[in-house]
């Protein structure tokens, strides 16, 4: 099978590359390299440097490279950065989206996976969030991924293609042998930027907020390791290709952690202190967000193997030690 994975010189898409060659497909990378890094496609592996936004090139890639299925992973993916600036994610994450649909209809594509969010849902309830739970998005971030998905619903109702569309929580860690991991420059995510703190990367971090309705005031979120994303995309490239119908799913535990235990499971993992300051809210964060797993583990056969928050911050600790060693520039 030939999978064009866009975005797959990314942190997540990354991880895929290295799932699809390990199980002897066929990846084609598609990536602008806006955030990803050549340096880090494999060299056997193609590597198209362009935009999902670019429908000749896209309908051509798919065409020359005679690609089965695609998994979009390329977008913008940092919730604050939204909400300052939300027609960029509209144009990124859903008018782009729009133009890749288009070439995949074009070129018969039958198998669509699809990255999509837990930011869809908001501020819904303190409990696990199930697939049917309503959906209020509180960024332009979420809204721009519960538009595509809209769009993969009425597309796939008319055209001979079937998707799963999986609502991430909050992804983490790195490749357990350390072949990847994330590079983003400026990280904004909460393990990575305590883990640079720790190393001493970041003089300092901040906490935004300590009064939220939680138990010690800060965000509760479902942590997950990026490996055992990375599984559940190939579970469901393997549940398209046996005939099952589209589907969303959710990729979570099913339970999450507040930001202050996170920072300590930094502190007791690295061994290191860190300086968290509490600062204001920021906008777009709901409270809680902890996935109901129950659909993709039945549907899938999703088994996470890292669901161990130590295990996920020791995997980007060692990450980030890699990156110094390499001399790789964040
Ligand atoms: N946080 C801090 N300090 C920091 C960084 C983050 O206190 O330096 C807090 C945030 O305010 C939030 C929590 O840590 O309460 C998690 O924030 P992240 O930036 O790590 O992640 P988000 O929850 O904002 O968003 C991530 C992904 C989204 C995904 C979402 C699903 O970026 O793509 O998880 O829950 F949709």
């Amino acid at each position: 099978m030939n999978v064009l994975v866009t975005g797959g010189a990314g942190y997540i898409g990354g991880h895929m590359v290295l799932a699809l060659r390990d199980a002897g497909l066929k990846p084609v990378v598609f990536d602008n390299l806006s955030t990803g890094f050549r340096w880090s496609v494999p060299e056997d592996v193609p590597l198209v440097v362009g935009d999902v936004g670019d429908y000749e090139l896209v309908l051509q890639t798919l065409k020359a490279h005679s690609i089965d299925a695609i998994v979009h992973f390329a977008a913008k993916l940092v919730v604050p950065e939204s909400v300052r600036d939300p027609l960029g994610y509209y144009l990124n994450n859903t008018v782009k989206s729009r133009s890749l649909l288009a070439a995949a209809v074009a070129a018969g594509i039958k198998t669509f996976v699809f990255s999509s969010t837990a930011a869809v849902y908001g501020n819904a309830s303190d409990k696990p969030l199930a697939e049917d739970a309503p959906l209020a998005p509180l960024s332009p971030y979420g809204s721009s991924k519960q538009l595509t998905e809209v769009m993969l619903r009425d597309v796939a109702a008319v055209h001979d293609m079937r998707f799963v569309a999986i609502r991430y929580f909050n992804v983490a860690g790195a490749d357990p042998a350390m072949r990847h991991g994330q590079s983003t420059a400026n990280a904004t995510h909460l393990i990575k930027v305590a883990v640079q703190t720790a190393l001493g990367m970041r003089p300092s971090m901040d906490i935004y907020g300590t009064d939220y309705p939680t138990p010690d005031g800060t965000c509760i979120r479902d942590y997950i390791h990026v490996t055992d994303l990375i599984a559940a995309h190939m579970q469901a490239l393997d549940y398209l290709r046996k005939g099952g119908e589209s589907i969303v799913v959710n990729c979570g535990y099913g339970h999450g952690y507040s930001v202050s235990e996170v920072i300590d499971t930094v502190r007791k993992v690295s061994g290191r202190p860190i300086e968290a300051r509490i600062a204001p809210r920021r906008a777009g964060d709901p409270a809680t967000i902890v996935a109901d797993s129950a659909r993709i583990r039945a549907r899938l056969e999703w088994q996470p193997r890292y669901d161990d928050l130590a295990t996920i911050v020791d995997h980007t600790l060692r990450w980030e030690g890699m990156l110094r060693e390499r001399n790789l520039k964040l």
